[in-house]
């Protein structure tokens, strides 16, 4: 099944959106936004390692320059991917429901059999501090949007599948600017193609074994597109990096909380912009046939907010417009953005 997914990916988009840069987590944490400060550091750093910013950065209870941040080969991340993650917003310098981020990270850490090696204000008080001194050196006085990129692997032991038990987890917490969506993407939508899922049964767990993620992905990279929609057995599930949700009468329609897709922790704010919308909020089994005939799609993500698919597969989502109801959520989350969280 995975071949013939890969296959329809193929097929070339006659016309797409717009142009589809990539907004994704990978790319903003891996593209040209890092605040590059390159011009003095007491650090040494290797040849390949003075391209990397001084951003500060903190790992094991050290706060350094990312450039100079360095983990053991045999750390368990390294070898096997036997770790977790976040990627938090940060708007007007206050990590956007970090509450729910950490919630998903003590879930995440339970299913590994990991201990959080942190409490949740110890969590906070390292976000704030990488924050705050990224704002302090982008030399602004209003604080940048920003994503807090949060990982725990197992550790540091020799090679053995099984889940080492009593070593000490390794902790690794970045800060880096957060890219808006373009304008065009935002007023034209956002081209996407389709392929079946051919990821793991553990989908729930913010893993950081993203082979499978990486590969969907570059399915819809491959072709210029922005991302790549994946379906389980004829049923939706989710994007490579992102939710995806479709609008049908009024009604918006998720996929079930289950093991084979990630709990967005836009899921909890989508069902509360609904209400607040006066819209219907469902999440239950979509067949494909549901998402070829939605009025709207949309995706969810920390980076994308949430985004209107106008082509798939290079046909038009409904009108092959940003519909009504994006139009609402966008604004309810343009809103809650400035609503305080813990
Ligand atoms: C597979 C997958 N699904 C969904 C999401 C959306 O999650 P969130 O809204 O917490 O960013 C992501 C984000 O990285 C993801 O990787």
């Amino acid at each position: 099944m995975a071949g013939s997914g890969l296959a329809q990916a193929k097929r070339p988009l006659s016309t797409l959106a717009t142009e589809q840069p990539a907004i994704s987590e990978e790319a903003d944490f891996a593209g040209q936004s890092i605040l590059m400060n390159t011009s003095t550091s007491s650090h040494s750093s290797s040849a390949l390692g003075a391209d990397l910013p001084a951003t500060l950065c903190y790992l094991n209870g050290d706060y350094t320059a990312l450039r100079d941040a360095k983990i053991s080969v045999l750390d368990r991340g390294f070898i096997f991917g036997d770790g977790v993650y976040e990627v938090v917003p940060v708007y007007a310098g206050e990590p956007f429901r970090f509450a729910q981020h950490m919630a998903r990270l003590d879930r995440s850490l339970a299913e590994l059999r990991i201990n959080n090696p942190l409490t949740h204000v110890e969590w906070r008080e390292v976000a704030q501090k990488l924050v705050t001194d990224f704002t302090r050196e982008a030399g602004t006085t209003t604080p940048p949007d920003q994503l807090i990129y949060i990982q725990v692997t197992r550790g540091v032991a020799l090679r053995d599948h099984v889940m080492t038990s009593g070593v000490a987890p390794t902790i690794f917490v970045m800060t880096n600017i957060m890219k808006p969506v373009p304008a065009a993407q935002r007023s034209s939508g956002v081209a996407c193609v389709s392929a079946d899922d051919f990821r793991w049964e553990k989908a729930h767990i913010k893993s950081t074994s993203l082979l499978g993620a990486v590969f969907s992905r570059q399915i819809s990279a491959d072709v210029g597109a922005m991302e790549t929609v994946m379906f389980r057995g004829g049923y939706l599930s989710e994007a490579a990096a992102s939710n995806v949700w479709v609008v049908k009468d009024g009604c918006v329609l998720g996929t079930p909380k289950d093991h084979l897709v990630l709990e967005g922790i836009r899921y909890g704010l989508i069902e509360e912009l609904c209400r607040a919308a006066g819209l219907g909020f469902e999440l239950r089994r979509i067949s494909r046939a549901e998402v070829i005939a939605a009025d709207e799609l949309l995706l969810s993500s920390a980076t994308k907010e949430i985004l209107p698919i106008t082509l798939l597969d290079g046909l038009a989502v409904g009108s092959g417009q940003p519909g009504p109801v994006y139009a609402k959520l966008y604004a309810g989350y343009q809103g809650a953005k400035s609503i305080p969280t813990p």
